[in-house]
């Protein structure tokens, strides 16, 4: 195939500090795997602002073009599975980490990583989902198959507003759950209603309590998307058999907790890591996600942006301000 000029974000070094600006790069420079997709809508990860801003755990080699997510249409394969036209979503593996990623118009993966979009779902709403409503859902499959029932008690979101958080509520209510919202936005409370939320309380309710091994039961599962301290309070707070999934580092890496909440209690906490979800897993969560798991809410929480307005989103996630997804348009 002619190569063809395009547009992508680009995250360089520049005066010792990071930047993003967009630029017109060559289809010819991209690694040669065996799909070349025309990207239509990407979405913005916290990992991708990592990626966007230097963090060498992320992305090794610069310049480079973050987005861990992309949609779009087949524009030419050399494998059997997939052909010029077909619509495809490919999320995580090394998208955006060190393959360029979805923040360009295109991006050339094996096909391996491909999921072929599921009926019931249009490529724009595969990225108003995107990894984090994916992560999300991997979590409250997991939550599930520990026989969570609906009605039991409540389920608890930390980290509400983001991302992963808005899209767990939205899901959790979807599917019968009186959801508990935690945020540290107050002034967010109408949207986390807006996405089902039967009641958003302040995040210190959840962190800010006493150092007892175990309190008080408050709720029956929880989808913790902020880690550390919080993590800790929201397993000392959990009811006998629950079952709290957790996947965000926000407040870092280390977890400092004790035994009673597992012994005594006997939860379970399960990780979730979606980019290392199998295809299989990958496959059958994404056509959830287009037919009885598709929120009714799933318009509510998106704002779409050009990639020009990228850094400026980029700036919102490091500071702990983002709210909701947003999803970028890749094609005018
Ligand atoms: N394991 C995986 O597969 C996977 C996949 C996707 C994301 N993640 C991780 O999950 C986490 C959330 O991702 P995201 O995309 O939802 O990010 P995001 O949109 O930036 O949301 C993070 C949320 O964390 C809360 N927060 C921020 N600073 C906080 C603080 N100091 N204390 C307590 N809460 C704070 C905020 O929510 P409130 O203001 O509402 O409290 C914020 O909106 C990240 O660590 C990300 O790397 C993991």
């Amino acid at each position: 195939m002619k190569s063809k000029m395009y547009k992508a974000l680009v995250a360089e070094e520049k005066n010792g500090g990071f930047v993003q600006s967009v630029k017109d790069l060559n289809t010819k420079n991209l690694p040669e795997n065996d799909v070349l997709i025309q990207v239509q809508y990407s979405s913005l990860n916290y990992k991708d602002a990592l990626s966007a801003t230097g963090h060498q755990g992320v992305t090794k080699k610069y310049p480079f073009t973050p987005g861990i997510d992309a949609a779009g249409i087949v524009e030419t394969s050399k494998d059997d599975r997939f052909k010029t036209g077909d619509k495809v979503i490919v999320t995580s593996y090394d998208l955006g980490m060190n393959t360029p990623g979805g923040f360009g118009q295109y991006i050339s993966v094996p096909a391996d990583w491909i999921v072929p979009l599921p009926n019931g779902l249009t490529l724009k709403e595969s990225m108003m989902i995107g990894t984090s409503g994916l992560t999300a859902a991997i979590g409250i499959e997991k939550i599930l198959d520990q026989h969570v029932k609906q009605k039991c008690g409540d389920v608890l979101v930390t980290g509400a507003t983001g991302a992963v958080g808005s899209f767990g509520v939205a899901l959790f209510s979807h599917l019968g759950f009186d959801v508990i919202a935690a945020t540290g936005k107050m002034d967010q409370a109408d949207y986390l209603k807006s996405l089902g939320a039967a009641k958003v309380i302040h995040r210190n309710e959840v962190a800010e309590v006493e150092s007892k091994p175990m309190l008080s039961s408050k709720w029956v599962a929880a989808l913790d998307t902020v880690g550390g301290k919080m993590l800790d309070a929201v397993l000392r707070q959990t009811s006998h058999n629950g079952v709290v999934a957790c996947c965000g580092n926000v407040l870092g890496h280390k977890l400092q907790t004790n035994i009673y909440p597992f012994i005594l209690r006997g939860i379970s906490l399960m990780g979730i890591d979606s980019g290392i979800a199998l295809m299989p897993d990958r496959v059958r969560i994404w056509n959830k996600l287009a037919a009885d798991w598709k929120p009714d809410v799933l318009k509510e929480f998106f704002r779409e942006v050009p990639l020009i307005h990228l850094p400026k989103e980029i700036k919102r996630i490091q500071k702990g301000e983002q709210a909701g997804k947003v999803l970028v348009k890749l094609q005018s």
